[in-house]
């Protein structure tokens, strides 16, 4: 099995996955050809589409990878139909305006299953996980397999968790990062600061922890390194790279004066996660922790709005840093990050 420690102190640079189109096949090749660790997103894709994304991986050159996949979500109750139903009458208005309608409330478990069959077969380096922590089974199939595995961590609780399932490490996931938050139960979520999450997760669990959450440069990289992190996982610093498959739009609204912060929403999808406040966030700051119902009913919209190129009515997800993204070629970025960080007194 590909032993994460050694493979982390190779490439303490990890490219974080992002789905939903923005982290290609290109950007996590070119991370790997530069000595980063890339991700490939398989969030949102049917178990075929994410075989064909790891081909193209593959296909491009890349063999030391990984692949992330959202842990399925808990299953509705009636109040959550309740508050879904309310919702959709609000996002209805929106919708109208648009000339779309509002998608259908629909639960799902993201091809759960057929796509950890495939990554047992594909025996890809790395898994991670997002949402939720695996279980025993699957996390022994996949190191079974030949992969390493990684659960994405917001508590010291949830840390301890994927440990006792047998995963090989862990990413501590700070408050300021970007995209979904990792917690396993939105409903009970602990928003810390990478800063004070970090050391308790390190001081907690005997696996090597992965840094993640407002990593935007050498300075960050080295802090987190120096806090005990085998590796510092950015997204963000990643979404102006030529490879990002972001949006320009979305691209452009990181540099736009007019986007001056961000916020943790549940109104795209039905789980936190930090975006550019934009008007769809601020006009539906009640939205209901309904995950992916939410996101089945806001799609049309979304796409809607991306057609129309409006900023104020896409998912603009970035953390805290993203004035600090910088507009380079992926390998470049992983190489000046290298060079920050060693230069602020990492030994990498
Ligand atoms: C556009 C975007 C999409 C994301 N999608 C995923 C995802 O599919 N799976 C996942 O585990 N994390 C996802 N994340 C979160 C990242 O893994 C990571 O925790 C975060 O980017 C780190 O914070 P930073 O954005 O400040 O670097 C996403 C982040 C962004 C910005």
């Amino acid at each position: 099995m590909m032993d994460l420690s050694r493979l982390c102190e190779e490439r303490p640079i990890v490219q974080a996955p992002m789905a939903g189109g923005t982290t290609t096949p290109a950007l996590v090749a070119a991370v790997s050809a530069a000595g980063g660790l890339g991700s490939l997103p398989a969030g949102y894709l049917t178990a075929d589409a994410l075989g064909a994304r790891i081909d193209e991986v593959r296909g491009l050159g890349a063999r030391t990878f990984a692949v992330n996949l959202f842990a399925p979500s808990s299953s509705r109750s009636p109040e959550c139909d309740d508050a879904l139903a309310a919702y959709r009458s609000v996002l209805a208005a929106v919708a109208h305006r648009l000339a779309v309608e509002v998608g259908p409330a629909r639960y799902d478990d993201d091809d759960w299953d057929a796509k950890v069959d495939l990554l047992v077969e594909a025996r890809v380096p790395v898994v991670s996980f997002t949402f939720g922590c695996p279980s025993e089974e699957v996390l022994t199939r996949l190191r079974t397999a030949g992969s390493a595995t990684i659960v994405t961590v917001t508590t010291v609780a949830e840390a301890r968790t994927a440990v006792a399932r047998g995963a090989d490490g862990v990413c501590a996931q700070g408050v300021e990062a970007g995209g979904h938050r990792a917690t396993f139960d939105p409903e009970h979520a602990d928003d810390r600061p990478l800063a004070e999450l970090l050391p308790d997760v390190v001081r907690a669990v005997d696996v090597p922890v992965i840094a993640a959450g407002g990593i935007m440069d050498g300075a960050d990289v080295a802090a987190a390194l120096s806090s005990g992190a085998v590796a510092a996982q950015s997204g963000t610093a990643f979404l102006r790279c030529p490879e990002s498959g972001a949006q320009p739009v979305h691209k452009a609204a990181l540099t736009d004066p007019d986007f001056t912060e961000t916020s943790l929403t549940c109104a795209f999808t039905g789980r936190p996660a930090r975006g550019l406040t934009n008007r769809f966030i601020l006009d539906h700051s009640d939205a209901p922790c309904a995950y992916p119902q939410v996101h089945h009913m806001t799609k049309p919209l979304r796409a809607a709005a991306t057609r129309a190129a409006d900023p104020e009515g896409m998912a603009l997800w970035a953390g805290t840093g993203f004035r600090r993204a910088r507009e380079l070629p992926a390998g470049e970025l992983v190489a000046v990050l290298r060079e920050e960080a060693a230069g602020a007194g990492a030994t990498l």
